[in-house]
């Protein structure tokens, strides 16, 4: 999954820079000195607080080095990380501006209750996804033609320990785990099927959205998180030799034509 948008022009791709003073602004009169620009694009964030905001300090975190090895800004930490790897900074606030999805939740789930986050988005879910764990507290109309029209300000409170969360917290790990599907499937009847849990997107309307097999389906036909009996198997169907296996009524797997075969389940 490519996150880091090579082909979008630099308007898509970053903040402008007077939506980040307006954003500096507000954090001044708030009380909040530190930001932390997950995914920082070209670090406007950064530059901006740098030549005009001595009072704010941003730790810019980017993934496509490119983008920020030129930056001068000496008081500022700029780094290019994967933010699936390395942890998030302890800031006043947590400036989000990514896609929904298993990167986006794992920098929530390091986020500690009552943390501030500021965020924006261009098309997609970010502010269902976030009103779904986090009280909103204020609005700022900006003025970046990409964004949608106000800059939100929320307050995080991590959520329980349902399934839904728990799917959410497995979707950022490396593994071979598995959830359990429940389907009417024209020919079988009632059965259960298996997609991989890694790289999955829970949408606000309750859809979960599998990378392997890529699928979509609701939440409420997930059954529960289980290990993997057959890890070859698993491998197959991420190398696309495989479309579907399903464990009920018996072992069966759909091959990548859409003939299904038997197998010992
Ligand atoms: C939509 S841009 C937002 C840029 C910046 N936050 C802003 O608002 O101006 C998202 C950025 O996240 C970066 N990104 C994607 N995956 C990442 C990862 N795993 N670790 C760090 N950065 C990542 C992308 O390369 C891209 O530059």
């Amino acid at each position: 999954m490519d996150l880091t948008y090579s082909d979008i022009s630099l308007e898509a791709l970053n903040t402008p820079v007077q939506d980040w003073r307006l954003l500096f602004n507000f954090m001044i009169k708030n009380g909040h000195t530190t930001l932390f620009d997950a995914g920082a694009g070209h670090a406007y964030s950064a530059q901006v607080a740098q030549k005009e905001f001595p009072k704010i300090k941003v730790y810019a975190y980017e993934f496509v080095e490119e983008r920020i090895k030129h930056l001068d800004c000496p008081d500022q930490v700029i780094k290019c990380v994967d933010l699936f790897e390395t942890p998030i900074p302890k800031c006043d606030i947590t400036y989000l501006y990514l896609p929904t999805g298993p990167l986006l939740e794992r920098v929530l789930s390091q986020l500690e209750n009552g943390s501030i986050i500021a965020a924006v988005e261009s098309h997609g879910e970010l502010f269902s996804r976030l009103e779904e764990s986090a009280v909103h507290l204020d609005s700022l109309k900006i003025s970046a033609k990409r964004h949608a029209c106000e800059l939100k300000i929320y307050q995080w409170q991590k959520p329980e320990e349902d399934l839904k969360a728990k799917l959410r917290q497995w979707s950022f790990q490396k593994t071979y785990k598995q959830i359990h599907i429940k389907e009417k499937d024209v020919l079988l009847g009632n059965t259960i099927w298996c997609a991989d849990i890694e790289g999955l997107t829970i949408t606000p309307d309750n859809f979960v959205e599998t990378i392997y097999p890529p699928r979509r389906f609701e939440l409420n036909q997930v059954l529960q998180i289980n290990e993997p009996t057959d890890v070859e198997l698993i491998e197959r169907r991420r190398a696309g030799e495989i479309k579907k296996i399903f464990i009920k009524p018996y072992g069966i797997i759909e091959d990548s034509v859409g003939k299904r075969h038997s197998y010992e389940y």
